[in-house]
């Protein structure tokens, strides 16, 4: 790493936490201190990502962006996101000529909000295609213009805002021939390149991608997309870029998974991991946990590797919203938080393989099995109270994650010298960069104010998921 480099990504952090005490409320911004070192960790993907000028991105479930914890961890963690399901065309054109913005419109602002990249996904696929055009008898010419103006109404609207667009998705049989999808019935190979031609007009300033599955290692389905992909670029259509989706299983990382990238790369396109997780069979346990945590960053290795690799997606960050559960009966766990939205090893393997400082969002034992946490309500009146948290660690920290539980009903509503979020009465507490080191025998603290002025004893604390003894100040 570059001491230059290492500087750069602190000024970047600083504005993150900036911009988060803003979203929390100005009685915040004024009580933190923001006091940044050229010693910051790199304790965000976000952060350790930018510092190699990769993205580092997440699919977002629409439906639980209004969840503080997930919003939370979506804005502080990820610097690009994709909709799950919402820029899909069975959800945006429902019935023909009815377009549906609420959900994408509200994507783009939270992009918007937290100075995030939007990866468009997905405009031409043969999955999740509302009735009427699943079941329609178009004629080719009315199926283009379908498609042609589905492509430029969608990618019209957030024209300039959007900076890559997943234009054709999972166009391929395993055998590396093209899928028969009712595209290909209707319209014949063709539909591919008039897409991307369509989508170039559209939004000349977005990378068209084109984007599936099972083609992470070099096979007959890679080989196929590799002569479609040379064929499309030798005739002058305008594709951009491949997305390798990505979704594999534990210890099946394809072996030659960078080769795979390069060869793509070396063909001139961008490549982008769209929707990376790591499958495996529940229940989950330690030794595949840590596995599992080594083939994430063996995916973000091989991106950083590849010069024209611009980024890795998760399939959404946290295994409580993952599609794989339901997708694959009895797998599971495949992603870096656990259900509980706790970081997983994935989560730290993911943060390494960037350049980040583990410890930062790590629950696992290790620094931060013993300490004392004195609990103080400082300050209460009828309708609220303000509490100061100070923790003594007895080794030292690189990052720390402070938990307890609120009584019911009580909310957390500003907080200062942490960066805090509440799902239902659990609290989770995590360092800002300034305090983020603390020596061994080191005391850091953190406080916040609550709506409610109740008289209640003082909980657990836990430090990186180790329960604290109670301490005074
Ligand atoms: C999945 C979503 O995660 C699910 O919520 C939905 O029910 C089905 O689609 N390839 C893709 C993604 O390109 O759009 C898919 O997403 C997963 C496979």
């Amino acid at each position: 790493m570059f001491p230059l480099m290492r500087r750069a990504a602190v000024v970047i952090a600083a504005g993150v936490l900036l911009s988060g005490a803003a979203l929390h409320g100005g009685a915040q911004a004024s009580q933190t201190s923001v006091e940044e070192s050229p010693s910051a960790q790199l304790a965000t993907l976000r952060e350790a990502a930018s510092t190699s000028g990769k993205f580092i991105g997440t699919a977002i479930a629409d439906h639980r962006l209004s969840d503080a914890t997930y919003n939370g961890i979506a804005a502080r963690e990820f610097s690009s996101v994709t909709a799950e399901n919402a820029m899909k065309w069975d959800a945006i054109q429902p019935q023909r000529g009815t377009f549906n913005w609420a959900a994408p419109d509200r994507l783009m602002q939270f992009a918007q909000a937290n100075s995030q990249q939007v990866y468009g996904h997905t405009l031409v696929w043969h999955s999740q295609m509302p009735g009427w055009l699943q079941n329609g008898n178009f004629s080719g010419t009315e199926m283009n213009q379908i498609m042609n103006t589905h492509i430029s109404t969608v990618m019209g609207r957030y024209r300039g805002q959007i900076n890559r667009w997943d234009v054709v998705n999972e166009a391929f049989n395993e055998d590396g021939s093209l899928r028969n999808s009712k595209w290909y019935q209707v319209l014949g190979r063709d539909y591919i390149a008039n897409a991307f031609r369509a989508a170039r007009a559209a939004d000349p300033n977005a990378k068209l991608f084109i984007n599936d599955y099972n083609t992470d290692g070099i096979n007959a389905k890679s080989n196929g997309m590799y002569n479609l992909v040379r064929d499309l670029r030798a005739q002058g259509v305008p594709i951009d870029g491949v997305g390798f989706q990505s979704h594999l299983i534990l210890d099946q990382l394809p072996s030659d998974y960078q080769a795979n990238l390069q060869r793509f790369a070396d063909l001139g396109v961008e490549v982008v991991v769209t929707e990376l997780d790591i499958r495996m069979r529940t229940p989950s346990d330690a030794a595949k946990l840590q596995r599992q945590s080594q083939q994430f960053a063996q995916v973000v290795q091989a991106c950083l590797n590849v010069s024209r690799c611009s980024g890795v997606t998760v399939w959404g960050f946290s295994d409580r919203d993952s599609w794989v559960p339901g997708t694959f009966p009895g797998e599971g766990a495949a992603l870096p938080y656990d259900d509980n939205y706790q970081p997983k090893p994935a989560y730290n393997g993911i943060l390494t393989a960037f350049g980040g400082s583990p410890g930062g969002g790590d629950p696992g034992p290790g620094p931060g099995a013993d300490c004392t946490a004195a609990y103080q309500v400082a300050n209460r009146w009828n309708a609220g109270s303000v509490v100061e948290v100070r923790v003594t660690a007895r080794q030292a920290l690189n990052g720390w994650t402070a938990t307890f539980a609120l009584p019911a009903g009580e909310s957390v509503t500003s907080s200062w010298n942490t960066q805090l979020t509440q799902s239902g009465t659990t609290v989770t507490a995590r360092n800002v960069a300034h305090n983020a080191t603390v020596p061994a025998g080191g005391t850091f603290s953190f406080g916040f104010q609550t709506n409610s002025g109740a008289v209640y004893s003082a909980p657990v604390v836990s430090l990186n998921g180790t329960a604290c003894t109670a301490g005074t100040a």
